[in-house]
């Protein structure tokens, strides 16, 4: 999203438009309710009653069908933007549509008012690249129950909307990305596990056919979007080449799943261009494929303004008008801009479009309204009509800010077992580093305002007492100011040290170049260190990978944590694993590279597949061979794991009908059929032993690495469990394998192939071979 016209300055203007919301809330601070806005109100206007739009024993297409024939064409035309001015005539009262809610609502967008007196803060959860470290599908729609709930309840006393542009599914390809942060990663069935989970979270559609919607989400930004500005490079004018293969297994599987298994009510188009087309003027990708294939029931947005920048920034239609008409005609609803309330009378005027090409875009957007409810008259009345300022913040709401943050921790180093500390022996503890106080570095970007932080310093000062020194005046880290840090830590029975990242570092519109720890924070952690007569942790805030082998191989450096940026209750979390209250089962769910990557690798290389003709190297773990500082799924816990295979085939056969080319010939692959893949599946089981005295939950990851045919992946997530172990005892995890689904490669077409021979499963440290044959 970007947040007004003047493109070259989007940073400065988000800067500017967020002091601006943070002006407004503190000028109107004694301020009530805002207006709640519902239509259908015969409170006020009996006659309502008698539209057919209006009663609710109506099917929702009759309904939307009976409004948009009561239309003017500039009224329709009006209901094209995202800034909706009220229409009298029929009760319909002004309605913002951009809202916010990446990890908590968010006063991000210009929806609502968001936060008053009366609801002064909102849960703040982790990014969601913390929260995705967790690999915990429960969790993931844990979060979103929570977040609609206060959504609603907001919604309820004026302050917030209904439809919500979150969550951000692109697949988080490159370590420099500034918006990796909002993502759950680099791996497609995660990405696609978390975009489900969040959404179904967020909407809670209660009945089959999803009619009724908690809140609408939206996943974004659709597609093969994650560059913002890298050397000359924008994000509004760069043409993302992307080949079908890496399309199909890469950079669809997570808008596929959030369409086609979340019901996700809308999904956003991106800026960019792929291979030479906008998506959001691409009837391929919008109407064909979104609308049609995967049929999504709600609407599709465009990214803010991304209808002018077909126009303006890059120059592919001649017209603004044009630029109108083709993204209506490639299946876009809502515009987030006013360009579509300019120019789409002119487009109709010079034939470009036609009126039912309007009609059809605000009804799948009015259809979506009408399942929140917007239309049914007093929320009050209405399901969720009983939430209010109390289910805001509870405490409960807040406890699973700090679960969430500590599920998605992961640690990464800890020699000789020196976490975790022991809350009778340390008596006294060095904070250094400039995330050691972080609050608000903590909540990340698309936040809103927290109920209240809990820092890393507040966290570890509750068990024991702390000394703190910053050691950087910023996160930057110019100059560091080491004396008094090594001095503290000399003295103290351990060291934390709180490096990393913030939205100074990597940020929308801010890729980063370097994937060093800023400035003379390694400096400062290394002299640290050395000072250091206890133990010293080293905790990473971060949203991106980070190059820290100095630290890794360092041996004053016992235990390394990353925290991502861990939400409102960061600090509580950090200081639970530290001190073992929570043993950690988090995993990385990016590939952490070091340095030498990003001096190699251009930023624009679409391509996720190695090309070993021209030496580049290929991203993430699917596809990447080179080095790394800590791969993907990568993680510890303070229990050691054993994994046992209990059951699994050698071999699985696919029944091929006597006349199949494949019996007749040699095939490497075959062709996902419905005839030989029905019920072809098989189960893992597997014993899991905890070998430590502590309770540990345990993330257990299934891989496989297919036959070298069609360019496939090295290795895949194909499941992902999660388990509780008490302190030395055993669990049962079982994994079922869809022949078909499960053990499938997309070829260099883009189809869906199961290849032929010997696959390879990994599980932890464990191997093993099953061929499959006809
Ligand atoms: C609403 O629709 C139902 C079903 O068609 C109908 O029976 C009822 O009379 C309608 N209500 C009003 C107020 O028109
Ligand atoms: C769901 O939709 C199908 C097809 O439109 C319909 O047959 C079925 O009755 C619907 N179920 C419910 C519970 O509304
Ligand atoms: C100290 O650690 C023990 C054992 O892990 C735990 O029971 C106790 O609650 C801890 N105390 C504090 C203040 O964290
Ligand atoms: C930590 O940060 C908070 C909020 O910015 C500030 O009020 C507090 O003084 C800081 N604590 C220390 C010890 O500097
Ligand atoms: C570590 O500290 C000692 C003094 O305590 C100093 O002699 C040595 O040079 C330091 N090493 C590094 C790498 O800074
Ligand atoms: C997954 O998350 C849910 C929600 O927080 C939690 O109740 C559950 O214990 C977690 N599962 C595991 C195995 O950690």
């Amino acid at each position: 999203m970007s947040f007004t016209k003047n493109r070259a300055h989007s940073v400065s203007s988000f800067l500017l438009c967020f002091s601006y919301l943070i002006l407004t809330c503190l000028l109107t601070s004694e301020k009530v309710n805002g207006q709640i806005s519902f239509a259908c109100d015969v409170s006020k206007n009996p006659v309502l009653g008698e539209y057919k739009f209006c009663n609710t024993s109506l099917a929702v297409e009759e309904r939307v069908y009976d409004l948009v024939s009561s239309l003017t064409l500039q009224e329709k035309i009006g209901y094209l933007g995202d800034t909706v001015a009220e229409l009298t005539r029929l009760g319909i009262p002004k309605y913002g549509w951009w809202s916010e809610a990446l990890h908590g609502v968010s006063n991000v967008g210009r929806g609502a008012t968001f936060f008053s007196d009366v609801i002064s803060g909102a849960t703040s959860f982790p990014m969601p690249i913390l929260t995705a470290a967790s690999f915990n599908a429960t969790l993931f729609e844990a979060i979103g129950r929570v977040v609609s709930t206060e959504a609603r309840a907001m919604y309820n006393v004026g302050l917030a909307g209904l439809t919500y542009w979150s969550p951000n599914v692109n697949i988080f390809r490159d370590p420099r990305w500034g918006r990796g942060q909002e993502t759950p990663g680099e791996d497609p069935l995660l990405a696609s596990k978390y975009a489900t989970g969040y959404v179904k979270g967020l909407q809670q559609t209660d009945d089959v056919n999803s009619t009724k919607l908690k809140v609408a989400a939206c996943c974004k930004h659709y597609t093969a979007y994650d560059l913002d500005t890298w050397k000359d490079v924008d994000r509004l004018t760069f043409n993302a080449v992307v080949t079908d293969q890496d399309m199909y297994d890469t950079f669809q599987p997570p808008f596929k799943s959030c369409v086609v298994d979340g019901n996700v009510a809308s999904v956003m188009c991106s800026y960019n261009q792929i291979n030479g087309k906008p998506s959001c003027a691409d009837p391929a990708l919008l109407k064909a494929v979104v609308r049609e294939e995967w049929r999504l029931n709600g609407y599709i947005v465009s990214d803010c303004d991304s209808v002018e920048v077909l126009y303006k920034n890059q120059h592919y239609t001649a017209t603004p008008e044009e630029a109108a008409a083709k993204s209506i005609i490639a299946g876009l609803d809502l515009d987030c801009g006013s360009y579509l309330g300019q120019y789409t009378q002119g487009a109709i005027d010079n034939g470009l479009v036609e009126e039912v090409d309007v009609e059809t875009a605000i009804s799948n957007n009015f259809a979506v309204l009408m399942r929140l409810g917007f239309f049914d008259g007093n929320p009050a009345k209405q399901p969720y009509g009983n939430l209010g300022p109390t289910d805001v913040c509870t405490s409960d709401n807040q406890e699973l800010a700090r679960e969430a943050a500590r599920q998605g921790i992961v640690l990464l180093k800890n020699d000789q077992e020196s976490l975790p500390l022991n809350n009778q022996t340390i008596k006294s503890l060095a904070v250094i580093g400039p995330n050691a106080n972080a609050t608000s570095v903590m909540i990340g970007n698309y936040a809103g305002i927290p109920c209240k932080y809990t820092s890393p310093l507040d966290g570890l000062t509750a068990i024991v007492p702390t000394n703190y020194s910053p050691g950087c005046s910023d996160v930057q880290c110019a100059n560091a100011q080491i004396d008094d840090a090594a001095a503290m830590a000399a003295s103290a029975d351990a060291t934390v040290i709180i490096v990393g990242a913030s939205l100074d570092i990597e940020a929308e519109s801010r890729d980063r170049d370097n994937i060093l720890l800023p400035g003379q924070q390694q400096f400062l952690v290394t002299e640290v260190a050395n000072a250091s007569k206890g133990p010293v942790i080293l905790v990473i805030m971060s949203g991106g990978g980070m190059d820290v082998s100095f630290a890794k191989t360092n041996d004053k450096i016992a235990s390394i944590l990353w925290v991502g940026y861990p939400g409102e209750a960061g600090g509580a979390a950090i200081a639970d694993v530290i001190f073992g209250a929570h043993n950690p089962s988090g995993r990385l769910p990016i590939t952490w590279y070091p340095q030498s990557y990003v001096t190699k690798v251009p930023m624009t290389n679409m391509n996720m597949r190695a090309d070993p003709t021209t030496g580049y190297p290929g991203r993430s773990y699917r596809f990447y061979t080179g080095e790394t500082v800590f791969p993907f799924g990568y993680g510890m816990s303070f229990s050691g794991v054993k994994h046992k295979i209990v059951k699994v085939p050698q071999m699985v056969s696919i029944p091929l009908a006597q006349d199949h080319v494949c019996r007749s010939s040699q095939c490497k692959s075959l062709e996902l059929a419905e005839e030989h893949c029905q019920n072809l599946a098989f189960d893992i089981h597997l014993e899991v032993k905890n070998m430590g005295e502590m309770n540990s939950q345990h993330t257990v990851l299934l891989f496989f690495s297919p036959p070298d045919v069609h360019n496939a992946p090295r290795k895949q997530l194909v499941g992902i469990e999660k388990v509780h172990i008490a302190g030395k005892s055993k669990a049962q995890v079982r994994f079922k394998v869809d022949v078909c689904k499960d053990l499938s490669v997309v070829d260099e077409l883009g189809n869906m192939k199961v290849p032929l021979g010997e696959h390879l499963l990994h599980i932890g440290d464990l191997k093993h071979a099953l061929t499959v044959k006809i």
